[in-house]
């Protein structure tokens, strides 16, 4: 079974893909094979997914910023058995209470995951780390609209959701993601401490949280810690670096044409790269305007 995402995560590139995909340098999709992929903005990972199913890739590293994201990885990765237990346990305790249960439920889980998060040891993965690991899946297919939101403290701040049967156990698809992980080097930290690992013919998918469109919309707020232009900037250094070692760059961001026609910000940072605009739906965004078919920004070093 082919893995798909194991957390519903704002930014997911999943109605992405086939643009992602013909955005590959034709050697590769001719051959079907990655020698070394490297995706310094995980997330949910779509497009890491859909290229362990579909072509053969030999090396992978996986990094975010955010920690307990990457905790969930590598949780995955070498303890699936017993995550799925306990998942198992946690859906089948929650679907036998009644609303207004459930909501305190909710709360109690939230508010545990945000005292632990103080003083938690990222580095071990043992029994304290599959009960965050669950935490941070219950929280994300019950919360309101599912996503995975931080305040300026660090803390997840989501609202409780009304689901009637939410999945919390997707056994199979933990399975397949756990499969999909193999021979997979997992990080967390900022993207720019992957750049000792570019090389020749590596293939590198930057999707960095997007700049913000307009004033009201600025959904940049993944981690407490944000992403500026300042940022935006480091990332064109990151790949102009990525393009001088022949490696093949895919950038994604937003159009900020699509809200000021004369903004040149990414036709200026990338100007010997090329650009591609693509039609995207955008679900998380405040102003309805912005909402529906937008354009996207593909920018490859190819
Ligand atoms: C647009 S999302 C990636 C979505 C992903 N492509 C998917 O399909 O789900 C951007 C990600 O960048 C991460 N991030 C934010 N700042 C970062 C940084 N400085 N270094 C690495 N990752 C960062 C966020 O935690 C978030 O997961």
């Amino acid at each position: 079974m082919e893995a798909k995402p194991f957390l519903k995560w704002a930014g997911g590139k999943r109605q992405l893909l086939n643009e992602l995909e013909s955005a590959l340098p034709r050697e590769i999709k001719e051959k079907r094979e990655i020698d070394i992929y490297i995706e310094p903005f995980a997330g949910g990972a779509s497009f890491f997914f859909y290229l362990k199913s579909n072509y053969s890739v030999k090396k992978a590293y996986l990094l975010d910023i955010n920690r307990d994201l990457m905790l969930c990885y590598r949780v995955i990765q070498s303890r699936v058995s017993e995550l799925i237990e306990n998942l198992k346990k946690m859906e089948k305790e929650y679907l036998e209470l009644a609303d207004s249960e459930r909501e305190k439920k909710y709360y109690e889980v939230r508010t545990t995951f945000n005292i632990q998060k103080e003083e938690f040891d990222y580095t071990k993965l043992d029994k304290l780390a599959i009960q965050r690991v669950s935490q941070v899946i219950f929280l994300n297919r019950t919360c309101f609209n599912g996503l995975f939101r931080e305040n300026k403290k660090g803390s997840f701040n989501v609202p409780f959701g009304r689901y009637k049967n939410p999945k919390i156990c997707d056994q199979d698809n933990i399975y397949s993601v756990n499969e999909a992980l193999k021979n997979t080097i997992l990080m967390d930290g900022d993207f720019y401490s992957t750049k000792e690992l570019i090389e020749k013919g590596a293939v590198i998918y930057l999707d960095p949280p997007y700049k913000p469109l307009g004033k009201t919309s600025n959904f940049t707020n993944y981690s407490k810690d944000g992403f500026s232009d300042t940022d935006q900037e480091r990332l064109a250094e990151y790949a102009k670096y990525a393009k001088s070692r022949n490696a093949f760059v895919i950038i994604s961001n937003s159009d900020p044409q699509n809200t000021k026609i004369t903004d040149t910000y990414f036709d200026k940072l990338y100007s010997t790269f090329k650009i591609k605009k693509v039609n995207a739906k955008r679900s998380i965004n405040s102003k309805a305007t912005l909402r529906g078919n937008i354009k996207e920004l593909l920018i490859t070093s190819y």
